[in-house]
């Protein structure tokens, strides 16, 4: 619970549901059911984060497997300042945000004393939400923030014109490794409906690389990983009624090389029948049987060069670290 003087340092917006009809197969519930009705069966990664899910994936992001995450902090580290030289001051929205560790890299660049700058952090989860911000507006006097609750299509749709003479959007963490094709091709579209001319968009990628590297990254030995996936269940339970028991599931990721993508499954380990109350649905499983939970797509500078461009958001910067295994995309969208 926030007191009364924390409450009042920041403000936190929670965004509408989705009610556009194309849209309408994604929102909440509906797209489980046709998830785990097709074959193989389906759960989108949206449902891993919870307040709980939350913490894990914090958790991840500490492991020595997971490389994504201090590669990217390396690389934002060394190159912020340039980041800002390039785009100037302007209104930050951050897709994704999390715990907003690795954004501090940013805020420490883009933060000047006495001069208020505007952030807007987006987020499924309201509780990570709130305690980032408070501890933001800590450690950033002059900071504005404005905290919204919701999908990444939510944002994209609701998200108001900007104040400031610029904005930039940022997706770090490869999260865009999680979409599907479809999903990938649709996020960059609303980015650029979104997106005023000379607006900017910084992308974080995980470049394809070794399955030696890539897997362990994703089946860690603390089981971190693992306790992540699961958690999925509980989460579902939670919220729609039903009665996975976790301990008849087994986590297993694998890298798919044909498709360049890391697939996270949660495999039954015996027969068992599920209810999801809420949902009115019922869904049998056989054992053996593999719900696919995450891809997590690895990417070719080259080709996301490519896409970005075919959206109108053209790349002024790569930054990459010295085993080229991330880089940040830095795009500016020109009509
Ligand atoms: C959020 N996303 C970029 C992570 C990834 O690497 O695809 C999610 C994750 N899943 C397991 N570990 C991390």
């Amino acid at each position: 619970m926030l007191n009364q003087a924390q409450a009042e340092q920041f403000q936190i917006e929670y965004l509408q549901p989705v009610e556009k009809r194309e849209d309408a197969k994604s929102s909440w519930g509906q797209d489980i059911k046709e998830g785990l009705s097709q074959s193989p069966k389906t759960i989108p990664p949206k449902y891993f984060y919870d307040d709980q899910g939350s913490q894990l994936f914090e958790q991840i992001c500490e492991l020595p497997e997971y490389y994504p995450t201090r590669t990217e902090a390396s690389i934002l580290r060394k190159y912020a300042e340039e980041i800002v030289e390039i785009t100037g001051i302007c209104e930050l929205v951050e897709l994704g945000s999390g715990s907003s560790t690795k954004t501090r890299l940013l805020l420490d660049a883009y933060h000047q004393p006495n001069e208020v700058f505007k952030y807007m952090p987006i987020d499924v989860s309201a509780g990570i939400l709130k305690e980032s911000a408070i501890q933001l507006k800590q450690d950033y006097n002059s900071l504005e923030i404005k905290g919204l609750v919701g999908t990444y299509e939510q944002a994209l749709t609701q998200l108001k014109p900007s104040a400031w003479p610029a904005r930039m959007i940022f997706f770090l963490g490869s999260s865009i490794g999680n979409f599907s094709e479809a999903g990938y091709d649709n996020f960059l579209n609303k980015i650029a409906q979104v997106l005023e001319n000379g607006d900017y968009f910084l992308l974080g990628i995980d470049l394809q690389k070794p399955k030696s590297t890539l897997e362990p990254a994703y089946n860690d030995s603390q089981g971190i990983t693992a306790a992540f996936n699961l958690n999925m269940l509980t989460h579902l339970n939670n919220k729609f009624g039903g009665n996975f028991d976790v301990n008849n599931f087994k986590h297993q990721a694998i890298y798919n090389e044909e498709r360049k993508q890391i697939e996270m499954y949660l495999l039954s380990e015996r027969e068992q029948k599920i209810s999801l109350e809420k949902l009115d649905l019922k869904v049998k499983l056989n054992k053996g049987e593999k719900i696919l939970t995450e891809m997590s797509r690895k990417f070719n500078i080259e080709e996301t060069r490519d896409k970005l461009e075919s959206k109108k958001l053209k790349t002024i910067k790569v930054f990459t670290d010295e085993n080229k295994w991330f880089a940040l995309m830095l795009c500016q969208f020109s009509k």
